[in-house]
């Protein structure tokens, strides 16, 4: 297979374990275990100390579908499929709706495998630009961007990078399009729960049998080392599908990630009130911040999710962005790791160390 480098994961590779401080990370403080384990109700508990470390049910554990079902509305468990995270999903369900000569259309900027799956298939993609003034989607020119070879839209709301969120008319007319072209539509929604001031939209697998929704354990629920990511979707034969593909990669999903997710499913509210209310105080900081520097950096603040994606003024941000690192040990992910062009940069919020991540940009700041 012939895949372009996956821009943004080879620089966390080189960068994510040799800094100080990651203030462009997409998760969630994580979870230390014992912290998890205190969660666990009675038949987790029971669960996880009868742990086998065999193989697993390939569609995963059927308690914990049941769980991931309770997420939305008009899903059953047997319409959940689970995966090594959101990433192996993405992988294989570009593999299982698109060939070669299909065509993608693809909102951007994206998580690159969002597009670059599709591209190594031999699909043609177009990204549709989202509009930088507030970060929203133009739904007519996903419309117009249909064609009668359309096999796949692809969205993220919550986005990355952006923390826009899409409005339920606009996620509904996706929907739509999508049927009348007789396409599907793909929605990354791993960043759902972690909407600001506002209930989570409906997924986009409760609007319309043609739609796929992807979650994951990584983000709201702090728990990225699992490696639990599923996809809700009502068709049967491309769920179907989608099993026979994991078989080639996976097979099934690790015995211990299953449970340490079901525990956090159970507990979720505790767990999301955790994750809400880091997000909220590093919320309140940033707004400090950027009023702060308005001199140096704009934003539109972020309406939900983990991350937002400011523009810094009077530099380039790939320069900037690689003195700080070498010399505070706080690392950006500029523009350019997600191909897009201009002195934007991802910064996250959902760490705990948010705050002294914070001091070491002001301190660059005032020095370059
Ligand atoms: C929009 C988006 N989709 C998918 C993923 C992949 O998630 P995971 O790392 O849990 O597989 C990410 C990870 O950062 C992401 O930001």
């Amino acid at each position: 297979m012939q895949i372009a480098d996956f821009t943004l994961e080879r620089y966390f590779a080189r960068w994510e374990f040799a800094v100080r401080h990651v203030l462009c990370a997409s998760d969630v403080e994580p979870y230390r275990l014992p912290e998890l384990l205190e969660l666990a109700d009675d038949d987790c508990r029971r669960r996880w100390e009868s742990l086998s470390l065999g193989y697993t049910e390939s569609q995963g554990m059927p308690a914990l579908r049941e769980e991931i079902a309770t997420l939305y509305d008009g899903v059953a468990d047997d319409d959940v499929l689970t995966f090594a995270g959101a990433e192996e999903a993405v992988f294989l369900a570009m593999h299982a709706t698109l060939g070669a000569g299909d065509h993608a259309v693809v909102a951007w900027p994206a998580y690159q495998s969002l597009y670059e799956v599709a591209r190594s298939i031999g699909a043609d993609v177009t990204l549709v630009p989202l509009n930088p003034a507030d970060w929203s989607l133009d739904v007519d020119a996903v419309a117009a961007a249909m064609r009668p070879t359309t096999r796949i839209i692809v969205v993220n709301s919550p986005h990355s990078p952006t923390g826009a969120q899409i409005s339920s008319e606009h996620l509904a007319r996706l929907a739509s399009i999508a049927e009348l072209h007789g396409a599907w539509l793909f929605s990354d929604e791993v960043y759902r729960f972690l909407e600001h001031d506002a209930p989570p939209l409906p997924a986009a697998a409760s609007l319309s049998a043609r739609a796929l929704s992807l979650g994951v354990m990584s983000k709201a629920f702090g728990l990225a080392g699992l490696r639990i990511g599923w996809l809700a979707l009502r068709d049967r034969s491309l769920r179907t599908k989608l099993a026979s593909l994991k078989d080639y990669t996976t097979i099934c999903n690790a015995a211990p990630s299953e449970v340490l997710s079901l525990i956090a499913l159970r507990a979720r509210e505790r767990v999301l009130a955790r994750s809400r209310a880091i997000i909220r105080a590093n919320l309140s900081a940033l707004d400090a911040f950027f009023g702060e520097h308005s001199d140096r950096l704009s934003w539109v603040r972020p309406r939900a999710g983990s991350v937002c994606f400011p523009k810094l003024a009077g530099q380039s941000i790939d320069d900037f962005a690689a003195t700080l690192v070498q010399r505070e040990g706080v690392l950006l992910l500029p523009a350019s790791q997600f191909g897009y062009p201009g002195n934007h940069f991802r910064l996250g919020y959902g760490r705990s160390d948010m705050p002294q991540a914070l001091e070491g940009l002001a301190r660059h700041l005032r020095t370059n």
